[in-house]
């Protein structure tokens, strides 16, 4: 990387607040291909923003790369589950999970995703009535973490939940940190999912995610996966199914309080919309608001870095890169970036129409990271968040009446700095 220019200014990637501007700024001054100190590891960081560039580490050359920065801490709280995993147990675990993903196992979990919905819809409505403002931001992590551990243990769940409702599990929602004192009372809750392993066992496996896990089998061995790595695949599918849609969904709402003509447009198509018969096959119908999803994931991609470390020697564009090498993809910047996206701060979901989107590099747009270590959840994601925007905004609509705009956190995830509070209307 020695031929890379770089601020003097160092990173620092624990990531405090400031991690976003100090890139943004690099970003803006050297362009595609930088290289950033970071004074903890003692090293220099390529970072690279380029769609050839997105290409040939997620895609060409893949298999040289490991996840990077970042993933100990991902580790302590997700062992060793698909997220974090590398080589062969990666390899095996995926192929044993993917069917959990099918189709046809999501059109199943499509009624957790209405229900859900509609429970939090007739929650807001009451508010639209009463005038009292919602704290969205809370709402949309109940909700999607709702939806996310009962399409994980189905009927199991009446068993985990208290009498009121609430399941252990929400503590992912109550407590914001991610630090190690999370990660050891989140890690608590491995107990709980081996006494639900251990009675399924016994009876049925279920046809639920878990169901799914337990049947799959290694294509070669015919094993099943261990108690240990079931345990971090569980864990790993709640966290990783529920933060990242439930901060898509509040940069969602805000964006569209903030943008009243696709707001008009959105509610034009929900109300064409067939609840009643609502299913995978109809929300696929919702071409606007999957454009205005699209559009706000370019703009608040909750993956905002994506971290890698090179195992050999690789040239990236022009950059030749050693072993051993740190580097940084950060959709946040690709998304912006001005040689490929026009007018790249305005909110534009007419981008993502059919015949625009076809002319634009396929490289330069990717919330769900791209190649064979792409998200598995991202239909999953795509089909709950538009449901969730059919099914609400068909009712109600939401206003953000604070003075100041949302700031971004920008942790593993890029959500709200600061809980998002909003005035529900019921629409006529
Ligand atoms: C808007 C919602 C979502 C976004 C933006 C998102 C984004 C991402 C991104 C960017 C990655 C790659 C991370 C990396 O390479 O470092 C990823 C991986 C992953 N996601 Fe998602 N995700 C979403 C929803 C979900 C859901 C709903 C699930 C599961 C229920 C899920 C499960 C996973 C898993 C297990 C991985 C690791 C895959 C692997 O390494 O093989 N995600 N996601």
């Amino acid at each position: 990387m020695n031929d890379l220019p770089g601020p003097a200014e160092p990173l620092d990637i624990s990531f405090n607040e400031d991690a976003l501007d100090t890139l943004s700024a690099a970003f803006t001054r050297y362009g595609d291909a930088f290289k950033i100190f970071s004074p903890e590891i003692n090293a220099y960081i390529g970072v690279f923003s380029h769609p050839d560039h997105v290409r040939q580490v997620f895609v060409d050359n893949h298999a040289n790369y490991t996840k990077g920065i970042g993933i100990e801490r991902v580790r302590i709280l997700l062992g060793n589950g698909i997220m974090a995993s590398e080589g062969d147990t990666w390899r095996r675990q995926r192929k044993l999970i993917q069917p959990a993903f099918h189709r046809s196992v999501i059109a199943r979990m499509f009624e957790h995703i209405r229900a859900g919905n509609i429970a939090l819809r007739d929650r807001w409505l009451a508010h639209a009535r009463d005038g009292r403002e919602i704290n969205l931001t809370q709402d949309l992590s109940d909700v999607t973490l709702n939806v996310v551990v009962n399409s994980i243990f189905g009927d199991d769940m009446a068993a985990i939940a208290s009498t009121d409702g609430r399941h252990p599990f929400a503590l992912l929602t109550e407590d914001s940190e991610r630090n190690l004192q999370f990660a050891y009372k989140f890690r608590a809750l491995s107990k709980l999912v081996m006494e639900c392993v251990n009675r399924r066992r016994e009876g049925e496996l279920g046809n639920d995610l878990l169901g799914m896990l337990l049947a799959g089998r290694d294509r070669r061995t015919n094993d099943a996966m261990s108690d240990k790595l079931l345990i971090d695949e569980v864990l790993t599918l709640v966290v990783a199914g529920h933060e990242t849609t439930a901060s898509a969904l509040n940069w969602f709402w805000y964006l569209l309080a903030r943008h009243p003509q696709v707001e008009m447009r959105l509610h034009d198509e929900v109300d064409r919309w067939n609840e009643d018969g609502a299913d995978l096959n109809s929300v696929a119908q919702l071409t606007y608001t999957r454009q205005v999803l699209d559009e706000t994931m370019r703009l608040y991609p909750p993956g905002w870095l994506l971290t890698r470390r090179s195992i050999g020697a690789d040239t990236v564009g022009q950059h030749p890169i050693a072993a051993g090498t740190n580097v940084f993809l950060s959709p946040y910047l690709i998304h912006r970036h001005p040689a490929f996206w026009e007018n790249p701060e305005t909110f534009d979901p007419d981008r993502f129409a059919p015949a625009q989107a076809a002319q634009r590099n396929r490289f330069c747009y990717l919330p769900f990271a791209l190649g064979p270590r792409a998200c598995i959840g991202e239909q999953f994601a795509l089909v709950e968040m538009a449901a969730h925007a059919a099914l609400l905004a068909r009712k109600l609509r939401l206003r953000y009446l604070r003075p100041q705009p949302v700031a971004m956190e920008c942790q593993v995830n890029l959500r709200p700095r600061q809980n998002i509070y909003m005035q529900v209307e019921e629409r006529q």
